[in-house]
């Protein structure tokens, strides 16, 4: 049985993780400020209710936890909010993240998972893209990230026993099948979660950002990843990491896209609900198309999708929602 510490398992990608944590019989600890989080969505394992910033309670934590391996979730992550307040971002997503590598070389503890991004791409040349694709993220959330992965890559560089994989995540969404946990975050800016809030009335249209792009309808088109085929993809970095297979960075998508229509009528189909969208202009920093290559990931560690199905993707999304109320 393993030992897992999980900052930010309180949130949605991290609860989902924290889950199959414990169907693997992991033993789990979350630390989490639950500035966005949610108790009750941890699952299992103990909850600590402790900020990033708080360099002392963290490694007192970890000290008495002593975890084989850390997964490192918290973070904040709007793009357009990080714009607004980039300090804000480097504050706690490269600032706060020190306080955890620092700790971990004091204590001796490696193997790390960190949360990174398809941000950090910014707006690629060609698609699908793939770990080698040079990192020009085009807002603070991205370059935030970037300069994790970078000091994780220099930590790796200069301590032979500490190792560390960096999942990039594109566009994730869905909720746990058997609507235990989904995202709950108030100010939700994500497609699949705004068209189905409109679908409840939450919003009274939903717009579409952009019809003109290079694309086959003129929207935008994402690599959506079931939240718990990226939580399978952290099981998978967690056992090549314990394996000893060594540090790695891989994308977290299917490999294929979905555009903002083909999104919006899937919603349309599972909800039943035929609801207002209206055309609206580009939205800043919106890349044309992000579609992940990840056979990188797939060959390394063996991992395959099991919900690479955009109907079942906004179908657990949409039980989720309709249980919010
Ligand atoms: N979109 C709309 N209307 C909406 C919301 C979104 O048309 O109301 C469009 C966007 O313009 C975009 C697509 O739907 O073309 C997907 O947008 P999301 O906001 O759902 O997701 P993003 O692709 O912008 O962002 C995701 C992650 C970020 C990550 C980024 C990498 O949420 O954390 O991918 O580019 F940084």
């Amino acid at each position: 049985m393993k030992r897992i510490f999980v900052t930010g398992g309180a949130g949605y990608i991290g609860s989902h993780v924290v889950k199959a944590l414990g169907e693997r019989g992991c033993e789990v600890l979350t630390y989490d400020n639950l500035s966005t989080g949610h108790a009750e969505a941890v699952l299992h394992g103990d909850l600590v209710r402790g900020d990033l910033a708080d360099g002392t309670l963290l490694r007192e934590t970890l000290r008495g936890f002593r975890p084989d391996a850390v997964i490192h979730f918290a973070a904040h992550i709007e793009v357009a909010e990080s714009v607004a307040d980039p300090l804000k971002y480097y504050r706690n997503n490269t600032l706060n993240a020190l306080n955890l590598w620092e700790a971990l070389r004091e204590l001796k503890l490696s193997n790390v998972i960190f949360s990174s991004t398809a941000a950090v791409y910014g707006i690629p040349e060609h698609n699908p893209v793939t770990e080698d694709t040079p990192l020009a993220p085009i807002n603070p959330y991205g370059a935030s990230k970037m300069m994790s992965e970078r000091v994780l890559a220099d930590l790796d560089a200069s301590a032979p026993d500490f190792n560390y994989v960096a999942l990039r995540y594109f566009n994730v969404a869905g909720a746990d099948p058997q609507g235990r946990i989904g995202q709950k975050y108030r100010n939700a800016t994500h497609l699949i979660t705004r068209a189905l809030k409109t679908a409840k009335g939450e919003y009274d249209r939903l717009q579409v950002f952009g019809s003109d792009y290079p694309t086959p309808d003129g929207t935008c088109i994402r690599d959506y990843i079931h939240v718990d085929d990226l939580a399978a993809a952290h099981l998978a970095a967690l056992d090549h990491l314990i394996a000893g297979r060594g540090s790695a960075v891989f994308n977290c998508g299917y490999g294929h896209g979905y555009s903002v229509n083909e999104v919006v009528a899937v919603a349309k189909r599972v909800t039943g609900i035929d609801f207002r969208v209206e055309e609206a202009p580009r939205r800043a920093g919106d890349p044309p198309a992000l579609v992940a290559d990840s056979r990188r990931l797939r060959a390394a560690t063996g991992w395959q999708p099991r919900h690479d199905d955009l109907e079942f993707i906004v179908r657990t999304a949409w039980d989720w929602e309709k249980r919010l109320g």
